[in-house]
């Protein structure tokens, strides 16, 4: 595996404790983390897989003042649903431990002292938001105000989630707290920064010239924010949840949670391996991986590697193979949306069905970029490839094996070209396999070893041995031993990937673990070997069973429409003459295209039924141009005409704001003509 490594340390990002983990989580991190760990387990090597609950930081503070709970319950709770269910799902964890543990709080505290000590840390003033009645330093996520950017009433002090820009909590116009609803002052309060620019010059070293191979979506965000300039970062916070920043002068205040997260990794490691933890950490034979999503490019390329190099005593990562977002039936994944398949209900809903979930989410996996999971592919790959592909081979060949030899495995005599060629074509599979798995090719990896079970089927489709057991027994023999072997084979190549359907395999085989190297043998059950009865390994999913999944994500799209949605007060009277002055007309949408170097702006060309007319609209954000071409909209037709990035606008196009803050384009119901008044 490229360069000598003795021991591997895989991490993977530990997962916030204010909400249960969700197929995103999965794909993103765990599942291709435990395949990788597995297989280097398989293989023999020294592996590591470090895990635990991210239990700082303001949402979990949020959550709990909304339930009226203690932030300590918040992640008690969900720290054993997420524990519990990957356990279940068979992420096999080293440790799985939490950044509440004394150990952490210890480690991480020490940490900052250390950087702190060496004068690694800047301390700066700055003016923040402070509510006088709750007595409360107010993080940005706790001010709401108007966006000055859409004029969204709803923003939050960090984003503002109706047009998607992060802001600071001084830009909202018309602020208030969260808590109270008071209007906050503005204090001045002294934080601690990571000079980040300091490390700027040995981080572009390190990952531009040292790690080119890294996969090219994470390589092209730290180039991106390299070739940005990296500026000062503050690592301490005015919260009264997390660990206390542990020097004179800073009462009040804790580390910033994604200071103190990273630095969960190396808790755990110590806690798992108290007497030689340093060894995966600070020994440069040792080979780091950091699994993680794409929104942790920054903390684990960036942040925390400065971190460790201002420390001085670690090593960084040798690669960080983050993955792009899944989203489900075509829309983002939501926490606070309750838009997700939430891992705790899969396991409910499909008792027995993890190794499905594991082959249609690797499959599935966005390794490149965004990708799409639905109940529908779901259920094809499920009934399409594990039924009627691996399942069928494997039943196929015990239940032959069982007819004609009483579940004795039959010896091999003369083979056949073909029968050589067969199994030199799965032998040949092995490193391609191993290669994938190697360089984080997940998907094509899975692929490779279903090619196995293809390899399998076709042969005793080709063989066929139930048409020669009249006449020719010896042949017989030979290729059930042949398909026997083959199965031996899957319950290798599939062991990283669906250990439950694996070791279900083996026991039919009466097969111990074997490790990896035997993979491609064709000796691998003795002949004379008794197998069990066989069992399905899967099972088909019928379409009501995936109605019901769909009609939950129908329910809980109404829901989400009619959440958090107060109707504005009516506004003034107004005149049936003030009204008529409003000219508003139906277009019909010839043309529509996004407008050069204005990433918000769509350029209409709309049939008014005159001469036509020009209209740019802020709504790229929500519409692919395609979208809208031959829809009917309405239009105010006589707002003065308007200069917009260089193109006059005729016009205003009106729409509404949906649940999620998204604008819906407004037209008529039914056919009109263009040009048409509304009245
Ligand atoms: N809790 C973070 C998230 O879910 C990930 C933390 S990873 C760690 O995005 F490195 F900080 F632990
Ligand atoms: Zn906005």
């Amino acid at each position: 595996m490229g360069k000598d490594f003795k021991r591997t340390l895989v991490t993977t990002a530990l997962p916030y404790a204010n909400g249960p983990v969700h197929i995103g989580h999965l794909a993103g991190v765990y599942v291709p983390a435990d395949i990788y760990t597995r297989y280097l387990r398989l293989r023999g090597e020294d592996v590591v897989m470090i895990g635990g609950s991210d239990e700082h930081g303001v949402p979990i503070t949020i959550k709990a003042q909304n339930e009226g709970v203690t932030p300590q319950d918040i992640v008690d709770r969900y720290h054993a649903i997420i524990k519990d269910s990957m356990a279940q799902l068979g992420i096999s964890f080293d440790i799985y431990s939490r950044t509440t543990s004394a150990m952490h709080h210890r480690t991480a505290s020490d940490f900052f002292k250390a950087l702190y000590d060496k004068g690694e840390f800047i301390e700066k003033t700055s003016m923040q938001y402070y509510d006088e009645e709750a007595d409360q330093w107010l993080a940005d996520r706790y001010i709401v105000g108007t966006c000055p950017h859409c004029g969204n009433e709803r923003a939050y002090g960090d984003q503002c989630e109706a047009c998607g820009t992060s802001l600071n909590a001084t830009d909202l116009i018309n602020p208030h707290s969260a808590i109270t609803g008071n209007v906050p002052v503005l204090k001045e309060t002294k934080h601690w920064y990571m000079p980040l620019d300091k490390w700027e010059p040995r981080l572009r070293e390190w990952i531009l010239e040292q790690h080119k191979e890294w996969k090219p979506n994470v390589y092209g965000q730290c180039k991106s924010w390299l070739d940005g300039g990296l500026q000062p970062r503050a690592v301490t916070r005015d919260l009264n949840w997390g660990i206390p920043v542990p020097i004179e002068g800073a009462e009040g205040k804790v580390l910033y949670v994604w200071f103190d997260a990273p630095i969960g990794y190396i808790s755990n490691t110590k806690e798992l391996r108290p007497d030689d933890w340093e060894l995966y950490w600070k020994s440069p034979d040792t080979r780091i991986i950091h699994f993680i999503g794409k929104d942790n490019i920054v903390f684990h390329c960036l942040i925390f590697p400065a971190m460790l190099m201002a420390e001085g005593s670690y090593q960084l990562p040798e690669n960080v193979p983050a993955n792009e977002f899944l989203n489900l039936e075509g829309e983002k994944i939501s926490t606070s949306r309750n838009w997700a398949v939430w891992l705790h209900e899969y396991l409910q809903d499909f008792p027995g069905k993890q190794d499905v979930l594991r082959y249609v989410l690797t499959a599935n996996a966005p390794e490149t970029k965004d990708n799409d999971f639905t109940w529908r592919d779901f259920q094809a790959r499920n009934n399409n490839e594990l039924v009627a592909i691996l399942g069928n081979f494997v039943n196929r060949a015990i239940v032959l094996t069982h007819k004609y030899f009483d579940g004795i495995v039959p010896p091999a005599h003369e083979l056949t070209d073909y029968d050589r060629d067969t199994l030199a074509e799965f032998q040949g599979v092995r490193d391609t396999l191993s290669q994938n798995i190697e360089t984080f090719h997940f998907r094509e990896a899975l692929k490779d070893a279903m090619n196995l079970a293809r390899i399998g089927n076709k042969y005793l489709a080709d063989t066929e041995p139930w048409k020669l057991a009249k006449t020719d027994m010896a042949r017989v023999e030979t290729i059930l031993n042949v398909a026997l072997q083959i199965c031996a084979n899957l319950a290798i190549a599939f062991e990283p990937f669906l250990p439950f359907s694996a070791e279900k395999l083996r026991g039919m085989l009466n097969m111990e673990q074997v490790q990896w190297d035997k993979l491609g043998h064709t000796d691998i059950l003795a002949t004379g070997g008794k197998l069990e009865q066989p069992v399905l390994l899967f099972e088909k999913i019928d379409d009501a069973t995936i109605d019901a999944q769909l009609q939950r994500l129908e329910r809980i799209k109404q829901e989400n429409i009619m959440r958090n949605f107060t109707p504005k007060a009516v506004a003034e009277p107004c005149s049936y003459d003030d009204f008529a002055k409003l000219d508003i007309r139906v277009g019909t949408v010839k043309e529509c295209q996004k407008v050069k170097k204005a990433d918000k702006l769509l350029q209409f060309t709309i049939d008014d039924g005159m001469k036509g007319r020009t209209i740019v609209s802020g709504i790229a954000k929500w519409y692919e141009p395609e979208e809208l071409i031959g829809k009917q909209v309405c239009f105010i037709a006589n707002f003065p005409p308007k200069r917009l990035k260089g193109v006059e606008s005729q016009g205003m196009i009106l729409s509404a704001e949906d649940a999620d803050g998204r604008l819906v384009v407004i037209g008529p119901t039914g056919p009109v003509k263009p040009g048409v008044k509304v009245s």
